[in-house]
């Protein structure tokens, strides 16, 4: 718990008082966890039902098979944060993410509004990317909240779905750089 308020040293001086953290801050912490957890598995849950319409929207077959992989991963991390509101002893809980609510429906419309092809896979990287930026910023969060409240069980769950969220990111940029982007120029100089 000390090392919590070398972390607050950094963001001003609010906490001088203690420099231990307080019980009062270690729930607020919690509550906090919990709310960010509920706007995740919300956000994973509407993945499981995003993501197949992206693969039937793609064209390149690499990317087909990266976004079938990152489904399956996506319904496995649903069920990782299940585990992680059981080890809290709370109930299950989904709350909308108007965040993901937003990315999900900008990758609609790009998918709408983009040729089949080399065009829409583009636009179609370029949205599930923002999704796993999206993702990799909450899990993050949610695993040091995890350390700092000392649930290392919970804490190594998110950090498990971190790294495929960073993984899944990697993927989509080499496939965009080498693939897609490159024939999507190519499809609109041929026009
Ligand atoms: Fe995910
Ligand atoms: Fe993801």
């Amino acid at each position: 718990m000390q090392k919590k308020s070398n972390n607050h040293a950094h963001n001003g001086a609010h906490n001088t008082e203690t420099t231990n953290t307080s019980t009062m801050e270690s729930s607020q912490l919690m509550k906090l966890f919990e709310d960010e957890l509920k706007d995740i598995y919300w956000a994973e849950k509407a993945l499981t039902k995003a993501i197949p319409k992206m693969i039937k929207n793609a064209t390149n077959a690499e990317l087909k098979e990266a976004l079938q992989n990152h489904l399956s991963e996506t319904e496995e991390q649903v069920s990782r944060v299940e585990q992680v509101f059981e080890l809290l002893g709370k109930k299950v809980v989904a709350k909308k993410c108007e965040a993901m609510a937003g990315l999900i429906k900008e990758a609609e419309e790009i998918m709408e509004d983009c040729e089949e092809g080399a065009m829409r896979d583009a636009g179609i990287i370029s949205a599930a990317q923002k999704v796993e930026h999206y993702e990799i910023a909450s899990y993050g969060t949610l695993r040091t909240f995890a350390e700092t409240l000392n649930l290392t069980d919970a804490a190594e769950l998110l950090e498990a779905t971190l790294k495929e969220e960073k993984a899944a990111d990697e993927k989509l940029s080499e496939i965009g750089t080498t693939v897609v982007n490159v024939e999507a120029v190519h499809e609109e100089i041929e026009k």
